[in-house]
């Protein structure tokens, strides 16, 4: 029954009826990462949902730190959060759970308009066990750690423990529960179970039950996926250690993703400290375990309750970052860049990942709190490195849902300008598009006849953009320092290509597109000049004889 202070008949009805048809609503679409013909969207409230992310500090984990996080995320115009729970801060005690900071937490995100994505730092954290309650990381006869060949106790909590997955299991079941709990309406969107996984130093467990295992043969699914049965070594030769402890890591993670999702469905991912983009045989002794570029269908055939895996990508070369977009974004992967450095020549990067159809970017380090990650990221957050990733998240989060859509169905690319500042070229349908950097609105880089002044980006780590073809020939195009020019990848005779119509606009939260204004005359003389704020163009092309 509900109890109604004294008011007019009618208003009495009117308020009953609001509690019926609330009470009778359904509840909010879950989260969950839809599929199809080899692209991905990430569908929050049952719409596509590009996650523009910050990542606060590690120990940003208290209500204490919380003030210092939201003034930056807003300058960032986050709309979603990644923030680590810790298991020994929730359950300081063994038994005793305290799940007060996700209260608070919870709360301020939605004071805050953001989503949030949880970083559950259990058995590893950055490998190690850091984060787990006193109880387990001083008790190494009941939570094992792996043992190196000459018997010596390894840092890494072994994955081939029982106790330490069960104890971590039961934690993780009871934060997911208060999840559910509290939070029907999904402010919470996913969650990543540990982070970056893995061991340094040591490739395998050499305990006696682990030597056991890996003499023994592959199991199914991986003899399956290699087309070869036998053991470790014949299965996997140089990359036997790597696969071994990368399959039972991922299975480790996957049975304590499968008994989360249990009890609340949400996407979970994990994320890889990444070795060498170009040399697998380097990558495989860093961080060996985790979900490394080389080892991702292991990780997809040992842990099927992992919905994808990430790259946390803290190399500022041009190059190995788009490396490893490439090894990420797959048709059975969603790329999603779980961290990447904050500092700002890191920026540039969000447009190549939207260029592979990036569900989310996340640069961390996004607070407050004082804490430097330099060399990995900024020396200091000020407020013009905050602005490198801000002023394009600006322009993203009011058609996020939009782009999330188009990127997730139509083909997309992108661009970030490299250390030589080389032109890059990519064709979509018989469009070749062209990202070219350093030049002025005005004019062509080989003109000779009059002085010109060296571009003020020259040099700079700064210039990328991203198109989306939304029609044969017709394309949206985001940018930031950089000159977008489109033209036939293949002219036939006599056929000349045209920008038949260019415009400057944005979307309606209904969908629609609405033009601003339409570029024409020295706006489109000289390509697509896009500077340092980026900006959305719709453009119609066109060809004549
Ligand atoms: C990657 C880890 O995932 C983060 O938690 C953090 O430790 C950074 N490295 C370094 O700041």
């Amino acid at each position: 029954m509900i109890a109604l202070p004294p008011m007019p008949l009618i208003l009495r009805l009117v308020v009953l009826l609001s509690v019926a048809l609330a009470a009778a609503a359904p509840a909010a679409e879950l989260p969950r990462i839809v599929s199809k013909n080899g692209k991905h969207a990430m569908m929050v409230d049952g719409e596509p949902f590009l996650m523009l992310t910050g990542q606060v500090n590690n120990s940003s984990n208290y209500p204490s730190a919380l003030p210092k996080v939201w003034p930056v995320i807003r300058q960032l115009h986050a709309n979603t959060v990644q923030v680590p729970i810790a298991w020994e801060q929730v359950e300081t005690v063994e038994g005793r759970f305290d799940f007060s900071f996700i209260d608070a937490l919870v709360r301020e995100a939605r004071e805050n308009d953001v989503r949030l994505i949880l970083l559950w730092f259990g058995t590893w954290k950055n490998t190690g066990p850091n984060y787990t309650p006193e109880w387990v990381k001083t008790d190494t006869r009941r939570f094992p750690r792996m043992k190196t060949a000459e018997g010596k106790t390894h840092y890494v909590l072994t994955p081939h423990s029982r106790a330490t997955l069960e104890a971590d299991k039961r934690a993780f079941v009871r934060l997911m529960e208060h999840v559910r709990r509290i939070d029907p309406q999904h402010t919470v969107i996913m969650i990543q179970p540990q982070n970056e996984v893995g061991s340094y130093g040591l490739t395998r467990d050499r305990s006696a039950e682990a030597e056991r295992l890996f003499a023994g043969q592959v199991p199914s699914a991986l003899a399956r996926l290699k087309g070869k049965n036998g053991t470790w070594t014949q299965v996997f030769g140089a990359f036997a250690d790597q696969a071994f402890t990368s399959w039972h890591m991922a299975r480790y993670i996957d049975e304590l993703a499968a008994a989360g999702k249990a009890v609340k469905n949400l996407p979970m991912y994990c994320n890889a400290a990444l070795g060498d983009p170009f040399d697998a045989k380097s990558a495989s002794t860093s961080a060996t375990g985790g979900p490394q570029w080389n080892m991702i269908d292991v990780w997809k055939a040992a842990a099927p309750n992992v919905d994808f895996v990430s790259p946390d990508i803290y190399n500022r070369d041009a190059k190995a970052y788009a490396a490893y977009l490439d090894h990420y974004s797959r048709p059975d992967n969603p790329l999603f860049v779980a961290e990447t450095g904050n500092a700002a020549d890191y920026a540039r990067f969000f447009w190549a990942a939207l260029g592979k159809a990036a569900i989310g970017f996340a640069p961390f380090g996004m607070d407050a709190t004082g804490y430097s990650n330099y060399p990995l990221g900024a020396k200091t957050l000020d407020s013009e490195t905050i602005e490198a990733f801000g002023s394009k998240y600006r322009l993203f989060r009011p058609i996020q849902r939009h782009w999330a859509r188009i990127a997730s169905t139509s083909p997309v690319w992108g661009a970030a300008k490299g250390a030589d500042a080389a032109d890059q070229s990519a064709d979509l349908g018989r469009w070749r598009v062209t990202a070219m950097f350093e030049l002025w609105e005005f004019g062509e880089r080989d003109w000779t006849w009059i002085k010109t002044d060296p571009h003020p980006t020259k040099g700079q780590p700064v210039g990328g953009m991203a198109v989306a073809q939304i029609g044969p020939d017709e394309f949206l195009v985001a940018g930031s320092d950089v000159r977008v020019r489109f033209g036939l990848a293949e002219p036939g005779a006599g056929e000349n290509s045209m920008m038949v119509r260019v415009e400057e606009g944005s979307f309606a939260p209904d969908g629609k597109w609405v033009m601003a204004r339409v570029l024409n005359g020295d706006q489109t003389d000289y390509g697509l000049n896009f500077t340092t704020e980026p900006r959305l163009l719709k453009v119609k092309l066109g060809t004549y004889r």
